[in-house]
């Protein structure tokens, strides 16, 4: 879960040139179990662009190192918010999907938005922010 994080930190700040901090990590499932000795490969990659955040969808493929093949064993959408020098929330380029594959991915996200809002929903009276 860390280098997840890591990969998606490196994706949202190389994007957006600026502080960037986690605001969400949603639905990480572990598919496939990761052995000792595996090789690791954690590929990010910016899939939609709000005002301030970065959604980035982050895909683990592991494998043994001998049999030079690697299955996918996690994926998960993890959101960043830029932040400015006073640590709010601050503009970002926008992203642009141009491919098929990117204009399919930013739906994907905007569809996973959609999801959140009715599982944030449920969670709210478990919620002690105050
Ligand atoms: C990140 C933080 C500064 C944002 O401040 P905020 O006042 O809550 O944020 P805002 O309401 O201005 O929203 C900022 C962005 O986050 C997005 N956002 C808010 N809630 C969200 C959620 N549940 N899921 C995804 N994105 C969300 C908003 O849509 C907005 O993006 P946009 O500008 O692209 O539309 C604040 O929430 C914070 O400090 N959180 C703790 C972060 C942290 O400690 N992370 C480390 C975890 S290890």
């Amino acid at each position: 879960m860390k280098w997840i994080d890591e990969a998606a930190y490196a994706c949202a700040v190389g994007w957006s040139g600026q502080d960037c901090v986690t605001i969400y990590v949603g639905g990480i499932r572990f598919y496939k179990p990761v052995h000792i000795g595996d090789l690791v490969e954690v590929r990010s990659r910016l899939i939609y662009t709000g005002s301030t955040s970065m959604h980035i969808a982050v895909d683990v493929w592991a494998g043994d190192p001998r049999l030079n093949m690697l299955k996918q064993t996690t994926h998960c959408i993890i959101v960043y918010v830029a932040l400015d020098a006073q640590g709010k929330p601050t503009s970002i380029p926008p992203w642009i999907p141009q491919t098929e594959e990117e204009k399919a991915l930013r739906d994907y996200a905007v569809k996973l938005m959609d999801l959140r809002k009715g599982v944030e929903e449920e969670m709210r009276p478990f919620l002690h922010l105050d």
